[in-house]
C-alpha cells in the first residue's frame, strides 16, 4: 500500500511511493543517479517557503553537487510560455546538462510546467514529482501529460513526458488552504463515478475522515484514487481511446471554467460539470434517479458546489449564465476535446462506468445548465 507501479507495455516506468514526509527520497533515490549531478527545484512562491529547505536537504544527502530552487509566483496566471524560458534560462546559467535533473515541488501548475521544460530542455531530461496539493497528489503528478497555457487556451502548448518518480507526501496538505482541498475531491468523486462503484460507497462513508484530514481516510483515497488513474493510463498513456473517461464532468467543467474567467478552482467547475454530466445521463436513461440522486448526494458531502447558487460567493458572472447559453456552447465546441464539430462528452451508464458518446445535443447541454441554474438544497 506504499507503492504504485506505473507501467508502460507491461514494464515498470516509475514508482509513485507514499508517505508523511519527504525523508523517503533519501532512500527511494539512492541510486537514482542524483550522487555528483545539479537538481533544480521548480516550486511555486508559496510553497517554496515552506517545504524547500526540507526537500533540498534530502537532495543534498543523495550527493547533488549542487541544489537550486526556481520559484515563480503561485497561480495558473504563470502558467506559461513565459516562465517555461525562464526555467531554461535558469538551466542554462547552472550549466545543466543531459544527466541533470528537475524536481518539481507544488500543485498541479508547478508539475505542468516543470513537466514541460524537462521534456524540452536539451530534447529531455529527468524529473521527479512532489506533488503538494490534493488535484496534483491524484491526478496531475499521474501520467505524463505536461503543458502550458497559450492566448487564454488552457493547455494548448504541452508534450507527454513521464516523470521518474511521483512522491506523495500527504503531510504536506495540512499547509493546504482549505478551498484548494475541498476542491481536489471533485476529481476523486470523478474517479469513483466512472470507474468504482465499491469506491463511490467508500467516499460515502468516509467523508467525515476525508475532510476532517484523518491521514488513515486520505492517504487510503488518494491511493485508491491513484490506481485507478494508473489502470487507465496505463492502458492508454496518450490519450488516443480509453483515456478519455477522465474528462468526465470537464466539458462543461473548463466551459464554466472559461465563462467564469477562471475566478472559480477547477475543481469547484469540474464539480458542477460532474452534475450536469449525471444529469444528461439520467435523462437518457442510462442512470436512474436513485443514481442520480447518488451523485448529488457525494458532491454535496464534500462541499463541492451542486448548482450555481453555491459559487455567487465567488462570482457575480453566475447569475448570468442562463442568458448566455451561446456563449458556453461556443466555449464548449472550440474546447480540445471536441473533435472538429464532434463534443466527445463522457457520460455514465452506471454508478462506476463511464461511456464516450458523440451525440449529445446543444438542447441536452442547455438543459443541464440550466438544472445547475435551478437547484439549491
Ligand atoms: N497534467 C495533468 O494531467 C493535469 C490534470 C489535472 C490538472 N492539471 C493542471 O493542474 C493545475 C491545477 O493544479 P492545482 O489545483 O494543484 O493548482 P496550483 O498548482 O496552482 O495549486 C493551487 C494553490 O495551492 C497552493 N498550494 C499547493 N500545495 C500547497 C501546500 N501543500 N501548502 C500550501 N499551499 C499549497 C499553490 O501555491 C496554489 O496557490 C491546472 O493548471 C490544471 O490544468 C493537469
Amino acid at each position: 500500500m506504499n507503492t504504485i507501479t506505473v507501467k508502460r507495455n507491461d514494464k515498470p516506468i516509475y514508482n509513485i511511493e507514499f508517505s508523511q514526509s519527504y525523508d523517503i527520497i533519501k532512500e527511494k533515490l539512492e541510486d537514482a543517479g542524483i550522487n555528483g549531478r545539479k537538481v533544480c527545484v521548480v516550486s511555486d512562491s508559496n510553497v517554496s517557503k515552506i517545504y524547500y529547505e526540507e526537500v533540498k536537504r534530502c537532495i543534498e544527502s543523495l550527493g547533488a553537487s549542487l541544489c537550486i530552487s526556481f520559484v515563480f509566483e503561485a497561480g495558473e496566471d504563470n502558467k506559461t510560455t513565459v516562465t517555461i524560458f525562464s526555467i531554461i534560462e535558469r538551466l542554462i546559467a547552472g550549466h545543466f546538462d543531459r544527466n541533470d535533473f528537475l524536481f518539481a515541488l507544488g500543485g498541479g501548475v508547478t508539475g505542468d510546467m516543470t513537466g514541460f521544460a524537462a521534456a524540452i530542455y536539451l530534447r529531455g531530461i529527468k524529473f521527479y514529482q512532489l506533488p503538494t496539493s490534493l488535484l496534483a497528489m491524484v491526478d496531475s503528478s499521474i501520467g505524463g501529460k505536461t503543458g502550458v497555457d497559450f492566448n487564454g487556451y488552457k493547455n494548448m502548448v504541452g508534450s507527454f513526458h513521464m516523470p521518474s518518480g511521483v512522491f506523495i507526501n500527504t503531510s504536506s496538505l495540512n499547509s493546504l488552504p482549505e478551498r484548494e482541498y475541498i476542491s481536489g475531491y471533485a476529481e476523486i468523486i470523478k474517479h469513483a463515478v466512472i470507474a468504482d462503484k465499491n469506491y463511490f460507497q467508500y467516499l460515502n462513508n468516509n467523508n467525515a475522515g476525508a475532510l476532517s484530514k484523518d491521514n488513515a481516510v486520505v492517504k487510503d483515497i488518494i491511493y485508491k484514487s491513484c490506481k485507478i488513474k494508473q489502470a487507465v493510463v496505463e492502458n492508454d498513456p496518450t490519450e488516443k481511446g480509453i483515456r478519455a473517461f477522465l474528462n468526465f464532468g470537464h466539458t462543461i467543467g473548463h466551459a464554466i471554467e472559461k465563462y467564469m474567467d477562471f475566478s472559480l478552482l477547477h475543481g469547484e467547475c469540474v464539480s458542477l460539470g460532474i452534475i450536469a454530466a449525471a444529469y444528461i445521463s439520467h435523462s437518457r436513461n442510462l442512470i436512474s434517479l436513485e443514481d442520480y440522486e447518488a451523485i448529488r448526494k457525494l458532491v454535496k458531502a464534500y462541499r463541492l458546489p451542486l448548482c450555481f447558487a453555491d459559487i455567487e460567493q465567488y462570482t457575480a458572472k453566475s447569475a448570468d449564465i442562463g442568458n448566455n447559453m451561446d456563449e458556453i456552447l461556443s466555449i464548449i465546441k472550440s474546447d480540445k476535446k471536441a473533435d472538429g464539430a464532434v463534443i466527445k462528452f463522457v457520460l455514465i451508464d452506471s454508478v462506476g462506468n463511464a461511456v464516450i458518446d458523440t451525440t449529445v445535443t446543444d438542447e441536452e447541454i442547455i438543459k443541464a445548465i440550466n438544472e445547475l441554474g435551478g437547484f439549491h438544497e
